[in-house]
């Protein structure tokens, strides 16, 4: 499903050297088959031309607020009128302080101001501009206005530091809006997702875990909460950022995962067990560091709760999708899953040869109850997520394929 298709964009350029990257988000775009209209403040056409961003979006380019030939053409208000949707990208410290107060001293703070459409920010600036306080009291308020922020990914930057403040990548960006107007599919269901691996403590400093990075896990609550879900996440240790909107709880191992599961699912109509989670855990963990005196070790294991399973034992169990994550053989494997855990659904997962655990692309087949499989071709795990939503929906709507 393309999302983006006729969709209104509006792409605001503000002063920064990312400005660059969004000549390459509006061929995207458009490519996708949005339409796309392009506004650059004054510090904006410093870095960019407007007969970059034509040529790219097949429209003229507004830039300013007084100009008596624009308003002729589209006035300001009608301009505002337009959009489906407001992406500023680069917003640069200097725009998010200007649109904070209420500025509208420039053609873009009068368009938001004047707009009734949900505005997104993709935040692009020096490491040290964006962890100022000064700026972080602004995103707190950009927050609670309802803004919505995409990034800044952290990395290399133009000024040579190293932090957070690069504008997410134009392709991720595309990703973004997708998942913005995929919303509704899964509107007022609430979704439980696990994610991440879990951490099964040896002694005081060492523990037994996996390669799951959680990546999967995260963009299928994205995507859930992009289509109007109430999403709980409960994620195991991983580096990774909290989603807006969305409430996370971390834990560590199996047991607490288990349990705090139990405790959310109430009124769950989705769950989607997406963590890798040990099978097994030490019987006892040592008070104190085990030293290497001996030549060989032994410990011993004894199994974890399997919690999909034990959602799926449940009287009044919601849609139940699992993972099987698997080296070889992972169709079979996944079919025999389907049956032994007793879900609607398997989402199987190839891990190694660079996708699955650790990677941002995956390679799955879905599963269904009622024989069905769909394979998709290597995508990242964005992709994936907003496949998945797509079909739970579907099930969610036809009771007969559960
Ligand atoms: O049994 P296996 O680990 O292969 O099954 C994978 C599926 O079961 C995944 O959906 C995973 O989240 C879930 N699982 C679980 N609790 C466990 C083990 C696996 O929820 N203890």
């Amino acid at each position: 499903m393309n999302t983006l298709s006729n969709r209104k964009i509006l792409i605001g350029i503000t002063g920064s050297i990312a400005a660059y990257k969004a000549c390459e988000l509006v061929r995207i775009l458009k490519q996708a088959g949005a339409k796309v209209r392009v506004v650059i403040t004054q510090g904006g056409l410093e870095f960019i031309t407007p007969m970059t961003l034509q040529a790219l979006s097949g429209e003229r380019v507004w830039t300013d607020l007084l100009d008596p030939e624009s308003e002729a053409a589209m006035g300001h208000i009608e301009l505002a009128r337009w959009a489906d949707l407001i992406l500023i990208a680069p917003a640069s410290a200097n725009f998010i302080a200007r649109f904070i107060t209420g500025m509208a001293d420039d053609l873009l703070t009068t368009l938001c101001l004047a707009s009734t459409v949900p505005i997104y920010m993709a935040p692009a600036m020096n490491q040290q501009m964006w962890l100022n306080t000064i700026t972080q009291q602004n995103i707190t308020k950009l927050r609670a206005l309802g803004v919505g922020l995409w990034g800044p990914a952290i990395g290399g930057q133009a000024c040579g530091e190293t932090g957070p403040g690069r504008m997410i990548e134009p392709v991720e960006l595309l990703e973004k809006l997708q998942l913005s107007f995929n919303n509704g599919a899964l509107a007022g269901k609430r979704v439980v997702i696990t994610a991440g691996p879990t951490q099964e403590a040896l002694d005081p400093v060492r523990y037994l875990a996996n390669h799951s990075s959680g990546k999967m896990g995260y963009a299928i609550a994205e995507a859930a909460r992009a289509a109007g879900a109430d999403v709980i996440l409960i994620s195991g240790p991983v580096h990774l950022a909290r989603p807006e909107g969305i409430e996370v709880i971390t834990v560590t191992t199996a047991e607490q995962m288990y349990k705090a599961v139990m405790h959310k699912l109430s009124a769950c109509d989705v769950f989607i067990g997406a963590a890798a989670v040990a099978d097994y855990r030490l019987q006892d963990i040592a008070q104190q560091k085990i030293k290497k005196t001996e030549e060989t070790l032994t410990l011993r294991l004894v199994k974890n709760p399997d919690i999909l399973a034990a959602v799926a034992a449940k009287q009044d169990k919601p849609l139940m999708i699992g993972f099987a994550a698997e080296t070889e053989d992972v169709l079979n494997y996944a079919r025999q899953k389907l049956i032994e855990k007793n879900v609607d659904m398997i989402v199987a997962n190839q891990v190694g040869h660079g996708v699955g655990f650790e990677s941002d692309d995956n390679t799955v087949t879905f599963l269904l109850r009622n024989g069905k499989e769909q394979s998709l071709t290597k995508q990242n795990k964005q992709q994936v997520a907003s496949k998945l939503v797509e079909v739970i929906a579907s099930l969610l709507t036809q009771p007969t394929e559960k």
